[in-house]
């Protein structure tokens, strides 16, 4: 006889009680608590027995590595942020807004694995098998390598990758999967966590790589519990504004390589297009010339990207005034004109600032500072910078400009984008060559960057 049960659990950490409460004891968040009723089966598990066969600990001076295989498909940007490839066996969980082109980006993904004859299975719990076809026919995707699936039970999908033998399995989306010997709705966290953990299994076992599409909230993550970006190899976001047509592909969590490492793409009518060189298509609507406007050399992952970010600084009408920060942290912002105020004699008490990076991409490096603090002070006293500086540092509290990381990397960047000149801080000269076609300035105050950039 089955037996039920009912629990409460949080739908951010995966937090259990036994009654509900309005704030998750685990992670502080209020009305995240849902109830889950589970139906608990006796006897054997279904189809899919977990392991019981145990392994025993080696001493490490045994234990062998092969070369990590990896497998490159021919979109280098998708395999750049994946740290160079697909891994055997891995699990990797794509997130992003709805529409925002995540089942595009992962058929297309499939019809270049199976060009190179790779046999690729792609369920849609969401889309019929009718549906994707006319999507793949719209990306102009023919190949008998890759399977179209449209199914929900966890079960038939064990079944139907035990028959099709594929390499690469895509699971669109991981809210739609349900198991069968769990009864919470699909979409819940017992649900999401049980068919991530069996994907898992599926993965290792078999060693096949799987990708899942998670939906994510309102709030910007993926739904379902945060457990799931634990259990899985590798999360990227797929993020983007949907009236813009470039999406940014970000590695959020990797355990095959660096996180942070980003990958662009324009969303066309054939499908997504890589954009080979970033930093042009963020300076190509830039205003030249315009106060307010300074350009960064930002790292992303491993690749040095040039960013503009503008600022505009307006006397305030209320009694406070307003701070908005879009792209980079408003807090960080705030520090900055405190900075200003307390070093330059800057009065920005009574003005309105909005800091905005152009692009729609999101800067938490501190090697940002000393753009928006020469933006900030080229709107606030409205003179420009040249259009061919650009500007690298840290600030600290006391207006001196910082040593960053990776100075070389960002300043040849500069220099092959046609930047004449760059200002970093003054420690960071010195053991490696400037590139020939830029000015370097070594700066170690702030009051020196902008004596000489204004
Ligand atoms: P989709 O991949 O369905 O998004 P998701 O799976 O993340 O929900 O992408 C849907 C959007 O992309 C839709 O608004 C139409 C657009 N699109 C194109 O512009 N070009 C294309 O070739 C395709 C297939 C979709
Ligand atoms: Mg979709």
């Amino acid at each position: 006889m089955a037996k039920k049960k009912s629990k409460f659990m949080c739908s951010s950490c995966g937090y259990e009680a036994a009654k509900w409460m309005g704030r998750c004891p685990g992670c502080g968040e209020w009305n995240t608590m849902n109830e889950e009723v589970e139906v608990i089966t006796k006897g054997p598990r279904g189809a899919f027995q977990h392991s019981t066969t145990a392994t025993k600990a080696t001493p490490i001076i045994h234990v062998e590595v092969q070369e990590e295989t990896r497998i490159a498909t021919e979109m280098s940007e998708f395999n750049r942020v994946l740290g160079g490839g697909i891994v055997p066996g891995s699990l990797v969980l794509i997130g992003g807004d709805p529409g925002i082109g995540k089942s595009t980006l992962l058929l297309q993904v499939s019809a270049l694995l199976s060009n190179q004859g790779k046999r690729v299975l792609y369920i849609s719990g969401e889309e019929s098998v009718r549906q994707t076809k006319l999507r793949a026919e719209r990306l102009g995707v023919h190949t008998p390598e890759l399977y179209i699936y449209s199914e929900t039970n966890l079960e038939f999908l064990n079944q139907t990758i035990d028959e099709v033998q594929p390499k690469f399995v895509i699971v669109d989306s991981i809210q739609t999967v349900h198991h069968p010997e769990v009864t919470s709705a699909p979409g819940s966290v017992s649900q999401v966590r049980e068919c991530t953990a069996e994907l898992m299994r599926i993965a290792k076992t078999k060693n096949i790589a799987i990708f899942l599409v998670g939906h994510v909230t309102k709030e910007g993550q993926i739904a379902g519990p945060r457990i799931l970006e634990h259990m899985v190899d590798t999360v990227l976001y797929f993020e983007g504004e949907r009236h813009h047509n470039h999406r940014i592909l970000r590695s959020q969590k990797n355990r095959f390589g660096s996180t942070n490492e980003i990958a662009i793409f324009e969303m066309l009518h054939g499908g997504l297009k890589e954009v080979l060189n970033p930093s042009e298509l963020f300076l190509q609507e830039r205003s030249q010339g315009a106060p307010g406007s300074t350009i960064v050399a930002s790292m992303e992952g491993t690749r040095p990207i040039l960013v503009e970010i503008q600022s505009l600084i307006t006397p305030t009408s209320f009694n406070y005034p307003k701070r908005m920060a879009t792209g980079v942290d408003q807090n960080r912002v705030q520090l900055l004109m405190a900075v200003l105020e307390k070093r330059m004699g800057m009065m920005l008490q009574a003005q309105d600032a909005y800091i905005k990076v152009a692009g729609g991409v999101k800067l938490d490096e501190p090697a940002i500072d000393l753009a928006v603090l020469t933006s900030i002070v080229s709107s606030f006293k409205d003179q420009t910078v040249r259009p061919t500086d650009c500007f690298i540092g840290e600030v600290g509290l006391t207006g001196e400009v910082r040593r960053v990381s990776r100075i070389e990397q960002r300043v040849q960047e500069a220099a092959k984008l046609g930047f004449k000149r760059a200002f970093i801080p003054a420690s960071n000269i010195g053991g490696w060559e400037f590139p020939a076609d830029i000015q370097v300035v070594g700066v170690e105050t702030i009051s020196d960057a902008l004596r000489e950039s204004f």
